[in-house]
Formats: C-alpha cells, structure tokens, sequence
C-alpha cells in the first residue's frame, strides 16, 4: 500500500455509566466474597449501564468528548468505525447509531466485531484510512454493555465484566510521532473458550450455561488466562522488535483490562516494570474493546503522557484474537 500520509491519535474521550456494582453488592447475589474476587482479580468495582440506556448513546458522549479533544468540528468527521460485541442491535450497526446520535448523516459507518481485541483491530482499519489519504479524520469509538450479556448467576463470570465506552479521533500527523506499527492474529480453533451464542445455539453450548440460558458469556478462565499472559508478551515483543526496538524503550504498555494477574504474568514475562502499565480495572473491571480507550482518555487527561512517549496498546479477546500497537503520542 502506497503510505502517503502518518496516522495518529489526535483526541481521546470516555464515558462510564454512573451506576456502580460494588465486589460487597456481588456478594449478595453469587456465592463469592470480595477477598476473592481482589484476590484472584485486582477488580473491586465495575459500571454498569441503566436498563433503559441504549449502548450508543453512551457510546456518543464519548465519540463528543474525543472529537472536542482533537480541536476539531464533528463535521470534519468521514469515517465512523465501533468496535463492539454489544451492539443494541444486529442492525442497525452501533457505528449507525452513534452517526445519528451526532448527527451526521451521510458518513459510512460500520462495527468491527474482535472482542476485547476490537479497538486495536479497528484502530488499525482507521490507521488505513488516513494512511492512504482516503480520509482525513476517523472517529474509533469502542463501546460494551457486557453486563446485558452476563449471567448473574454465574460466579466464574459475573465479578469480571462492566460497561463504558472510550473513543478516539485518528487522523494525520505530521512529525515523527503516530502509529509506528501493528501485529494482530486471531485463533478460530481456540474460540470455543469464550463464547456468546446469538441467532444459533449448539446443544453443547446450552448445556454449559445455567438453566440453558442462550445469549449470556461463557468462559474456560483457566485456558483464556494461560493464551492472555502468553500471547500478551509475545505480541509486545513482536511489535516493539518489528520496529527495531526494544521493550526498554517503551514509556508505557496499555493493555486490556481483564485481570491484574494476567498483566503481572505478562510483564514479568517481558521483564518490564509494572509501574509503566496502565491498569484502571480495580474501578472498571474487563470493559472489553472500551478497555484501551478508556485507559488513554484517563492517561492522556491526568497528564500522564508525554508527546512523543512511546507506547503500546496490547490485547487479547474472544475469538480468540490478539493485537499489539506501537505508536509515538502525538497529542
Ligand atoms: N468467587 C468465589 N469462588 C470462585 C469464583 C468467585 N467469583 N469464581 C470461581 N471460583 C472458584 C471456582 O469454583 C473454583 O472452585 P473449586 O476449586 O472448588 O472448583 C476456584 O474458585 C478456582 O477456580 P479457577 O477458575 O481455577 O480460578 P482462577 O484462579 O483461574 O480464576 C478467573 C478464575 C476467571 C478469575 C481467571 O481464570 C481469569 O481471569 N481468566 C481469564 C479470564 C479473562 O480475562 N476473560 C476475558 C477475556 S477478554
């Protein structure tokens, strides 16, 4: 592909439902207790979405907050892509929903489904875009309302997930900083670990689920845990080496938020300090695609990155997928 132009993050936003769901809450509902779930999580609180809140609208004030971030006007906007695994509806796509939350009639919207992988998939479509010259902005808004697909009476479950919505604006840079590079993968022969049937069900995939329940997440946490911490390293390696670089030289790894033991596994895999890991899930729990960009938003508003920093936004989901991006901030 020609490159003719750099891709980069000129604006990030969030948006967290207000309602908490406190580990003492679950407590009340799941034989579990809040020393487990901290314990074998670093998750203590997760949002969770009002029943009569669609997903978009949540969605929306991020995709605002992110566009008022870039110093730009929502008109200037050409390209909507959501990356979601909760969309209010199989169609209209969420990305249509949001275009008319903002009203902007006109511009091609699409959902990019990889789960918790979805932003950095579509962040890496958007980078397309731009790159190629074929638009000058892209809105990358990556939204989940897991808690619609979550059965409470599942333990295994039901302590890991909330919702949110983060959001960014892409578009060019001029100077060196930018996205340096990409590596993703997926793993379809691995996929029956993590499963939310929809339209079809299998036999098996009813048996697994408490009283057959049909669209609520199911999960093997052992075998997810071992491909996370694994694949979550290798994909960091890999991207920072692709570059000519080394771990060393990263000021910070942002990575999917699921479980504070995946993340110490992974770093210590890598030998990195964990102090430059982001990690927000003991407020938000596994927020899956809305993970990453939730982070940024938080970083980017507290000060915390530097233009010109060095990071890597890396993970890992359902599918099961991987993706690892290396980029220099350019905010
Ligand atoms: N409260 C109390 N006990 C619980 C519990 C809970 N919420 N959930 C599971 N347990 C119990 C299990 O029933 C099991 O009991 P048993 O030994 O009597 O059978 C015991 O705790 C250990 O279960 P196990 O599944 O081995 O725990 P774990 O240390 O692997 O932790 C996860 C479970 C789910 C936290 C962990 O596997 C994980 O985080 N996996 C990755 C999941 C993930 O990130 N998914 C998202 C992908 S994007």
């Amino acid at each position: 592909m020609t490159k003719l132009y750099k891709a980069g993050i000129l604006g990030t936003g969030s948006c967290l439902p207000e309602r908490k769901l406190t580990n003492a809450e679950l407590e009340n509902i799941v034989e579990t207790s809040d020393e487990w779930i901290t314990k074998r999580t670093g998750i203590r609180e997760r949002r969770i979405i009002d029943d009569d809140l669609p997903l978009a609208k949540l969605a929306a004030r991020a995709a605002e907050n992110a566009i008022h971030d870039a110093g730009i006007v929502k008109e200037e906007i050409e390209l909507i892509i959501a990356a979601t695994l909760t969309p209010d509806y199989l169609t209209p796509n969420l990305a249509c929903s949001v275009q008319k939350e903002l009203q902007l009639s006109g511009v091609p919207a699409f959902d990019m489904n990889a789960a918790c992988t979805g932003f950095v998939y579509a962040l890496n479509v958007a980078q397309q875009f731009i790159e190629n010259g074929a638009c000058r902005y892209v809105l990358v808004v990556a939204a989940e309302a897991l808690s619609r697909v979550t059965d409470y009476q599942d333990r295994k479950t039901c302590v890991l997930f909330g919702d949110g919505a983060g959001a960014t604006v892409v578009g060019r840079v001029e100077d060196s900083a930018g996205i340096i590079g990409c590596t993703a993968g997926a793993y379809g022969e691995l996929g029956h670990n993590l499963t939310i049937p929809c339209l079809y069900s299998t036999e098996e995939d009813r048996e697994k689920r408490n009283e057959g329940k049909k669209q609520v997440i199911w999960m093997d946490g052992s075998e997810v845990f071992t491909f996370a911490a694994r694949i979550m390293a290798e994909a960091t390696l890999r991207v920072v080496s692709d570059a000519q670089l080394s771990v060393g030289d990263l000021d910070h790894i942002f990575p999917h938020q699921a479980n504070a033991r995946i993340l110490k596994n992974a770093v210590k895999r890598l030998e990195y300090p964990i102090e430059k890991v982001y990690s927000n899930l003991e407020h938000t729990g596994n927020i899956s695609a809305a993970s990453i960009p939730v982070c940024l938003d938080e970083a980017s508003k507290a000060g915390r990155l530097k233009k010109g920093d060095k990071i890597v936004l890396v993970a890992f989901g359902g599918g099961l997928t991987y993706g690892a991006m290396l980029l220099q901030w350019s905010k």
